[in-house]
């Protein structure tokens, strides 16, 4: 059986709230396979999970987090909600429905999960997620798959995402947001951070430079990620890889490294549009 490993370094949100710079991504769990992934997990020294309506399993990851026996305020739980909830009202509804389905009195981070510009809802949606802030529901707000248009919109109003969690891999760099996320100190939170299992972790120059360290392609992956300051997700349902993606706080990455990382990026035709695609 593995041991439990040192807790991964956080990163601030807002005073008082802390984001665990490694978490543990769900999708496309089942509530099974997420009670027993976040159980896993929390055992390892994970502190963060990240759910969403959408991916079904919030009742899972409820059940994980009681049956880890880890206090619910030692973790950080982040969870999403769908479009046909983008409204002052809706943001209310959609937020105490996860609470009931994961079992909890408040989330610690509350996403629009898509920015949905069809129905171009997406601003009430976040000032319905300003309102549960200040109610005390939530701890911290934010967005996902916002492209810098839709953060355009926000900030027009004054209202600002204290983290927009986006697609993003050594393959896909995102620096147009990334840069704006800077400007505005926003935290900048990546999913499907090991490109979902597939060819990248084969790439020689990520298998060249874990080789050299004496690592794993998917640890060199998310030690890019997190050296950036950029929380990182992966999801993994298997205890020897939920354990190896928490590792990878103990080696750092050479300048040189980080640099050679940074030349993987390339266009990428199939990765998804926020401006047509969204739930
Ligand atoms: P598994 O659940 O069997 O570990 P992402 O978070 O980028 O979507 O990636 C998740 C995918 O990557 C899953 O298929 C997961 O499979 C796999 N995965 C997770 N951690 C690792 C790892 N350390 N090495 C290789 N594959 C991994």
């Amino acid at each position: 059986m593995t041991s439990s490993l040192s807790l991964a370094p956080t990163l601030s949100l807002a005073p008082g709230v802390d984001i665990p710079l490694l978490g543990l991504g769900t999708w496309p769990m089942n509530d099974e396979e997420a009670a027993a992934a976040v159980a896993e997990a929390l055992r390892l020294g994970y502190r963060h999970v990240d759910t969403a309506e959408n991916y079904g399993n919030e009742r899972g990851v409820g059940e994980g987090l009681r049956r880890s026996g880890v206090a619910r305020e030692a973790v950080f739980i982040t969870t999403k909600f769908n479009r046909q909830w983008h409204s002052v009202d809706g943001a209310r509804q959609a937020c105490e429905a996860s609470l009931a389905r994961l079992g909890v009195a408040y989330i610690d981070l509350l996403l629009v999960h898509w920015p949905n510009p069809d129905q171009d809802r997406f601003v009430e949606a976040f000032q319905g997620l300003v309102k549960l802030h200040e109610a005390g529901l939530v701890r911290a707000i934010g967005t996902s798959n916002f492209k810098p248009a839709h953060l355009e919109r926000l900030f027009e109003l004054g209202l600002l995402p204290q983290l927009n969690q986006i697609q993003l891999d050594p393959y896909h760099r995102r620096d147009d947001l990334l840069a704006i996320h800077r400007r505005k100190g926003i935290v900048t939170g990546a999913w499907r951070p090991l490109g979902c299992g597939n060819a990248m972790l084969a790439d020689p120059v990520i298998a060249g430079i874990a080789e050299a360290h004496g690592r794993t392609s998917a640890q060199v992956v998310l030690r890019w990620i997190v050296q950036q300051g950029i929380v990182a997700t992966p999801k993994s349902a298997n205890p020897e890889r939920l354990a190896q993606n928490l590792d990878i706080f103990s080696f750092s990455l050479s300048e040189a490294e980080m640099a050679a990382l940074d030349t993987l990026d390339r266009p990428d035709p199939t990765m998804l549009d926020a401006d047509s695609f969204g739930h």
